[in-house]
């Protein structure tokens, strides 16, 4: 074990003003460590038990990012520090090494074990010590914070979506299911009432084919104006009165909607004659509305299904996070997620369905989507056109989110990109948005986001690595 001088550990900086005591401290605990010419000095993740400081030679530090080495500083510089650098934090740190070290020449080392000279540290200064320990947690929970916020936001945007769009459907197929009830008991007494007037048996027959001729019409019946539907109901319900048949009013808006025309009520009359008409005709109008309704709560659960899907895709519940994807499916699944939002607003898709599947981060993309389509929805006020892009821009491919709003004043310019940047009111918005995509897109999919703006067209571009190896980043 060899020691180092105090005159020697003077000319280091990070030693330059201790007084003689503390030198001898580091002297007395300070080893000299050679390494040759390539070797490790320490690994990345390991427990962070030594402070080393250089003394000669080249060291190079790397981290590993997605199974990549990163160089993140290569220095010669005598008394540059690496290792456990945050002594200081005692046992509250991450006390493990956050980067390796090699040595790219034959190197000489200072090193120190950490634990004690935090300790000794402090003792010396007391003052420097709580303010360092305070910005280092003061980042920390920085982090946490801006980490907490961003998953909520995600998380807010999912479900405040979710409830709101599967609100409607779910109530109408609750209102559908209800009235289906009452019409299916309204079948069974007009079906008794015609048993107890003794109808033909060959007449039942027959009103059940027509039955079931008309609830086959019911899908494919035509859609009317308001004009047409109302002359319609006017035919019909003269039709009914000229054949007995009495408040056939209420009939005709129901046979109406369900294509049902005099030529079809002349069928019947002429299947069931005129004694059993009115109640045949009811029977046949408590059909076609069971069958409607039935429709509406087909229509109904699939859109609930359609949404669950959605929001599965948008969420990638269950998926790996980094997958090769179409960019389409999570534009279309943020914009059914959003939907109640843009209920007043014109969406314009113009994708090119060309394009490449590309390695990408398929859930924080989506949070990407989320973010520029809220400002794009707010910067409108909730009305106007919002125009969804996708193109190919050389080897990268572009998603454009477009508004026709005021846009973006010149002199916020890249401004709007930092954390906390917000013209909004307090409350509304944490000027988050923007900063959480940036980090999303340039960050870790090794992308751009770009602006351009001006009044009535307002473009955020996402540009995307289509290949692998310029993508894998932190
Ligand atoms: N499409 C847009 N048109 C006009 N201004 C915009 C648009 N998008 C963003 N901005 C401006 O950029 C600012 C920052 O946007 P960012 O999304 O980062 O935060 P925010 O929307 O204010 O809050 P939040 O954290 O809720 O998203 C907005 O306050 C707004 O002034
Ligand atoms: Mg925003």
């Amino acid at each position: 074990m060899t020691s180092i001088a105090r005159d020697e550990l003077r000319t280091l900086f990070l030693f330059e003003k201790l007084t003689d005591e503390q030198l001898d401290w580091v002297t007395e605990h300070g080893e000299i460590e050679k390494y040759a010419e390539g070797t490790p000095i320490l690994q990345e993740g390991d427990p962070a038990t030594c402070f080393y400081v250089l003394l000669s030679g080249t060291l190079r530090m790397t981290r590993l990012v997605h199974g990549d080495e990163l160089e993140m500083t290569r220095t010669d510089q005598r008394g540059a520090y690496c290792g456990a650098t945050q002594f200081l934090m005692g046992q509250r740190g991450d006390q493990r090494y956050s980067a390796s070290v090699h040595a790219v020449t034959d190197t000489e080392f200072l090193s120190l074990p950490a634990a004690e000279l935090g300790e000794e540290f402090t003792s010396w200064f007391p003052m420097a010590a709580h303010l360092l320990e305070g910005m280092f947690l003061g980042r920390r929970n920085t982090d946490a914070v801006v980490g907490q916020r961003e998953r909520l936001l995600a998380l807010g945007a999912l479900s405040a979506g979710l409830t709101h769009e599967l609100n409607n459907p779910a109530a109408a197929a609750v209102r559908a299911t209800s009235s289906l009830r009452e019409r299916v008991a309204g079948m069974r007494q007009k079906l008794a009432m015609l048993a107890r007037n003794d109808i033909d048996p060959n007449l039942l027959e027959q009103l059940v084919d027509v039955q079931e001729v008309l609830v086959k019409a019911v899908a494919g019946a035509p859609k009317l104006s308001a004009i047409q539907t109302s002359d319609l109901e006017d035919e019909l319900s003269d039709w009914m009165e000229d054949h007995g048949v009495a408040d056939g009013w209420d009939l005709a808006a129901l046979f109406v909607p369900a294509g049902i025309t005099t030529a079809r009520l002349d069928e019947v009359n002429e299947a069931v004659g005129e004694a059993f008409l009115n109640p045949a005709l009811r029977w046949l109008g408590y059909a076609v509305e069971t069958e409607s309704l039935m429709g509406e709560i087909e229509d109904a659960t699939t859109r609930i299904s359609t949404l669950l899907s959605a929001a599965k895709q948008y969420s990638q519940m269950g998926r790996a996070p980094y997958q090769w994807i179409d960019v389409h499916d999570g534009l279309d699944s943020t914009l059914i997620m959003l939907s109640g939002k843009l209920s007043h607003i014109a969406v314009i898709k113009e994708y090119d369905r060309s394009l490449p599947s590309i390695p990408a981060y398929a859930g924080e993309l989506n949070q990407v989507w989320t973010n520029l389509v809220d400002n794009a929805v707010s910067a409108m006020k909730g009305t106007g056109t919002l125009t969804i892009r996708t193109s190919r821009e050389n080897d990268r491919l572009m998603v454009e989110i477009c508004d026709d709003g005021p846009g973006v004043p010149a002199d916020l310019g890249q401004r709007i990109f930092e954390p906390f940047f917000t013209t909004k009111a307090v409350g509304e918005g944490t000027g988050l948005g923007l900063d959480i995509s940036w980090r999303i897109v340039v960050n870790k999919h090794r992308g751009d986001l770009r602006l351009r703006s001006e009044p009535g067209d307002t473009r955020f571009q996402v540009l995307l690595p289509v290949t692998e190896e310029e993508e894998d980043q932190d």
